[in-house]
């Protein structure tokens, strides 16, 4: 069993190449939203929302995100290889998870979005305790856009803040990349 630090230090991103393809079982996803409905919230104002996609709904989704890509006013940069990799994502992945963060007006708007990280932190934490199942925090592919709120089902009051994207990996990086944390402590009171 691992311990808290080692589940800490461990914990990585995982990414597209990463993943088998393999499909993780709905019983792990309702574990990772669970343990996200843990995180604190100030005024137990309970900001994430989430909305599971996978099978049919994972390949709207990827098709959604092309469509919004070249919807785009910089739509010529979107590459052939950037779209063949989200069309890919439904024989990659085996969900995904959309990110949104609930507006309450009863705290500052960062504590709300303070409050989803920590829930997403709690799904990166249960997948670092998992031998196969790993993912990412994405922000990109329409996060924040009007047509990706509307498709997660988010009321007008959510703003989307991006994608867990999930998979199955065969076996896992563990090394951090970090500077040295003399380099983020800026004062010592001694
Ligand atoms: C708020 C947030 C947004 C992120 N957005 C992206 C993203 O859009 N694309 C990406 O490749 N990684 C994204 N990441 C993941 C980071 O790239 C990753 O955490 C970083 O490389 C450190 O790796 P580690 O998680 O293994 O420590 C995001 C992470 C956070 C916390």
């Amino acid at each position: 069993m691992l311990t808290i630090d080692q589940i800490i230090h461990q914990r990585r991103s995982h990414f597209l190449a990463d993943f088998s393809g393999e499909k993780l079982p709905d019983s792990l996803i309702h574990r990772l939203l669970e343990n996200a409905h843990q995180a604190p919230s100030h005024k137990a104002t309970f900001p994430w929302r989430f909305c599971v996609f996978s099978g049919p709904a994972l390949e709207r989704l990827s098709l959604e995100m092309v469509h919004w890509q070249e919807q785009q006013a910089d739509a010529s940069s979107f590459s052939p290889e950037k779209r063949a990799k989200l069309l890919s994502y439904p024989e990659k992945l085996s969900h995904v998870i959309g990110l949104g963060v609930h507006q309450s007006g009863k705290v500052p708007a960062w504590e709300e979005d303070a409050a989803l990280a920590m829930a997403v932190q709690n799904i990166y934490l249960t997948l670092a305790s998992e031998p196969h199942a790993a993912g990412y925090w994405s922000t990109g592919n329409g996060t924040g856009s009007e047509i990706m709120r509307q498709l997660c089902g988010f009321d007008e009051h959510t703003l989307h803040r991006g994608w867990f994207l999930l998979g199955h990996v065969e076996s896992k990086r563990t090394k951090a990349g970090r500077p040295p944390l003399e380099q983020v402590i800026l004062e010592i009171n001694r």
